[in-house]
């Protein structure tokens, strides 16, 4: 047998997965984000469904003067132009794997109706940078595979603009998901524009009341996101800075007993989106 499409391999997944209730296929391609704030519950945020456990916070707690600690350390070295710092070696971190087994469960159940792979594992702090807006901080996609999620927590307080939040194109809790050219092993195309979206292209979402909404919150704060909706990173104030924990998962057909793993999980600079889903 060939290699399946995404879809069929997520098909494939979810029919290996024992927990009713799952949602529907449909439902899942149509999901674009929700949140999770611990302390500032907005109105007009899509409602989460995910319950994570009680021990979350305080596993984010440790893991987040472990990782402060870290960055600190980097951050020693850095030069003038740098705007992140990233942990690439993460996999003895052993509370970076509690907080997985903490956070993806749910979203396996809720959102996939199938067990999940942790393709990915990005820990940032973004610094200000007295540089023009260019990367991430222009509005793009991640024109990634539809059936990959991220799963960003916010480890440090988000409460301003000044604090680098994560920016979403919405109106009224709406988010707007941009086509990704790679669908499959064999339909995989680079995209226009690297993903990256200007105000000439954008202007029909403003002409109807889309706008780029901040996404604030405390430490602690959980946003799971499909990552073709169209997004931007932002640059913190001088002097202030934003740490956060990203985990990119996609279905897979089997429980993983360890989610973190240099086998299995890829950070920056490695491969890190899926092009057979049979393999890892
Ligand atoms: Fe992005």
């Amino acid at each position: 047998m060939g290699v399946p499409s995404y879809r069929e391999h997520f098909i494939e997944s979810r029919k290996n997965y024992p927990y009713s209730g799952n949602i529907g296929l449909e439902d899942f391609y149509q999901f674009r984000y929700s949140i999770y704030r611990p302390s500032h519950p907005h109105k007009g945020d899509p409602p989460l469904g995910f319950e994570f456990p009680n021990t979350f916070h305080e596993i984010l707690n440790n893991l987040s003067d472990t990782l402060s600690s870290e960055f600190d350390k980097l951050q020693e070295t850095l030069k003038e132009e740098n705007f992140f710092i990233s942990i690439k070696d993460f996999y003895h971190i052993e509370e970076l794997e509690n907080l997985a087994k903490a956070l993806i469960p749910p979203v396996e159940q809720k959102l996939f109706g199938c067990y999940c792979v942790l393709e990915g594992c990005y820990l940032y702090r973004n610094i200000h940078a007295n540089i023009k807006a260019h990367s991430s901080w222009i509005p793009h996609s991640d024109n990634n595979p539809k059936e990959i999620i991220k799963i960003m927590v916010y480890s440090s307080d988000v409460l301003s603009e000044q604090d680098a939040p994560i920016f979403f194109l919405t109106k009224n809790g709406n988010a707007v998901k941009n086509k990704t050219t790679r669908v499959d092993l064999n339909n995989w195309k680079s995209p226009k524009n690297d993903s990256r979206f200007y105000d000439d292209d954008l202007r029909s979402y403003y002409n109807q009341g889309y706008s780029f909404t901040p996404i604030l919150g405390s430490r602690g704060t959980v946003i799971v996101f499909d990552n073709n909706i169209i997004h931007k990173a932002s640059n913190p104030s001088h002097g202030r800075k934003r740490e956060s924990i990203v985990f990119m998962i996609r279905p897979w057909k089997k429980k993983m007993e360890t989610y973190i793993s240099q086998k299995t999980t890829g950070s920056f600079g490695d491969k890190t989106i899926f092009i057979n889903p049979n393999t890892v």
